[in-house]
C-alpha cells in the first residue's frame, strides 16, 4: 500500500486548512481507503481536529526543544497541545534556503526520535551534484545520514531530488529507480519519492520497485488533486 503525503509548505490559512483536513477525511472515510496519509499543514493552522480519524497530521519543522527562547520556532509544548506526533526532519528547504546544517538537523532527528515522534526524513541532491553522475549524487545522499539513526523504527524516509522540486521537472523512472535501490540496499525503511509528483504520474511513481509512496508539495495543495493522487494510488 503507498504512502501519500501533503507538504503544503507556506500555503494555505487556517480556515482552507480546516476545510481540506474535513473534506480528505470524508473521502477517505466514505470510500473505506486504508492508504496511509499524511498532511503537514503551516505550524498556524495546526490545530485538534477532531475529524482527523483517517490520516495523519504532523508538522513541516519544530525546533529540538520542549520550550525556551528560540524567536520564530515551536517545540513539543505547542505540539503537544494538538497530539501531534509526526514531523518532516531535513527538507531540501530548509536545508538549502533556511540554512539548516547536518548537524543542526540531526541534533533535531535525535531529539525527536528520542520522543517517539515518527519522523519524515528527506534527502536529495541539487542540480550541479546530479549533473555529475550517480555515484556523486549517492555520496552526497549518504552525507545527509550523517548523524542520523537508520534503524529508527519510527522512520519514513523521502528521496526528493532538489532540481526536481516545485519544478515541474519529475525525475525519470530510471532517476528514481537507481537512487532507490541504492538506498534501499543499505536502509531497510519505507522510502517515498518526491519532486514534482502530480495526478498524471503518482501512479506510475508510486508503483516503481523501491518506491513506497509520494510526499507532495504544489499538487496536494488543490484538495481534488489530492484525493485524485489517494484515490490512483490506493491499489498498489
Ligand atoms: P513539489 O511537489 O511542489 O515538487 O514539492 C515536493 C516537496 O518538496 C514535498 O516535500
Amino acid at each position: 500500500m503507498a504512502i501519500i503525503a501533503s507538504n503544503f509548505k507556506t500555503n494555505h490559512t487556517r480556515k482552507s486548512t480546516n476545510d481540506f483536513i474535513e473534506n480528505v477525511n470524508n473521502f477517505l472515510l466514505s470510500n473505506d481507503i486504508k492508504e496511509e496519509v499524511y498532511v503537514f499543514p503551516t505550524a498556524t493552522s495546526l490545530d485538534y481536529f477532531k475529524t482527523v480519524s483517517n490520516f495523519t497530521l504532523g508538522a513541516q519543522n519544530a525546533y529540538a526543544t520542549t520550550n525556551g527562547s528560540f524567536t520564530g520556532e515551536i517545540g513539543t509544548e505547542q505540539l503537544d497541545e494538538f497530539g501531534i506526533k509526526t514531523i518532516l526532519i531535513g527538507h531540501s528547504e530548509r536545508r538549502h534556503i533556511l540554512g539548516e546544517s547536518q548537524e543542526e538537523i540531526a541534533k533535531k532527528f535525535s531529539f525527536y526520535s528520542e520522543l517517539g515522534y515518527k519522523i519524515i526524513y528527506c534527502i536529495g541532491e541539487p542540480l550541479e551534484v546530479k549533473e555529475q553522475g550517480l555515484e556523486k549524487t549517492l555520496e552526497y545522499v549518504y552525507e545527509q545520514f550523517v548523524g542520523i539513526d537508520t534503524n529508527y523504527e519510527n522512520l519514513i524516509l523521502a528521496y526528493e531530488p532538489v532540481w526536481a522540486i516545485g519544478t515541474g521537472v519529475t525525475a525519470t523512472n530510471t532517476d528514481i529507480t537507481s537512487v532507490h535501490s541504492a538506498i534501499k540496499s543499505k536502509i531497510a525503511k519505507p522510502l517515498l519519492y518526491g519532486g514534482s509528483v502530480k495526478v498524471a504520474n503518482a501512479h506510475e511513481i508510486c508503483a516503481l520497485d523501491g518506491v513506497d509512496g509520494a510526499l507532495i508539495g504544489t499538487a496536494s495543495w488543490k484538495v481534488e488533486d489530492f484525493k485524485q493522487i489517494i484515490e490512483n494510488t490506493k491499489d498498489l
